[in-house]
């Protein structure tokens, strides 16, 4: 019994994370699949950032505190995530 409870708790944590973590299929009508385009003419082109700088950009769209004139496209897209996810997926893309 204590083993199925033990078991059902991870299944559920797996679950929400993989429910919470930003899909990054929803970027690419924008960035491009591997982030190689100009997002709407106007961003830089994210694969050539750092890991670093992606994660700044993105909790900075949330925050309202960073980007150009096209910043309310991007809060958009992140408004709805932790910081922790932002930071998270930050890693997967760029260099
Ligand atoms: C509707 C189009 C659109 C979608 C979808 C979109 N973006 Fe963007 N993104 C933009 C635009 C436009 C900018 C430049 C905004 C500005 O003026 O600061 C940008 C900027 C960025 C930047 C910073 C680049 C820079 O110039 O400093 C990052 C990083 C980024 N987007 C990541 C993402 C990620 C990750 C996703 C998916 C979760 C995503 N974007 C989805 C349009 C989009």
């Amino acid at each position: 019994m204590k083993k199925i409870v033990i078991a059902s708790i991870a299944a559920l944590a797996v679950s929400s994370v993989a429910m919470a973590a930003v899909n990054t299929a929803a970027c690419a009508a924008c960035h491009g699949k591997h982030f190689e385009k100009h997002a709407m003419g106007k961003s830089k082109i994210v694969k050539n950032m750092t890991h670093a700088e992606i994660a700044t950009a993105l909790k900075g769209y949330k925050a309202g505190t960073f980007g150009g004139v096209l910043k309310g496209v991007m809060h958009g897209q992140v408004a709805r995530y932790s910081d922790a996810d932002l930071e998270a997926v930050a890693q997967t893309i760029g260099k």
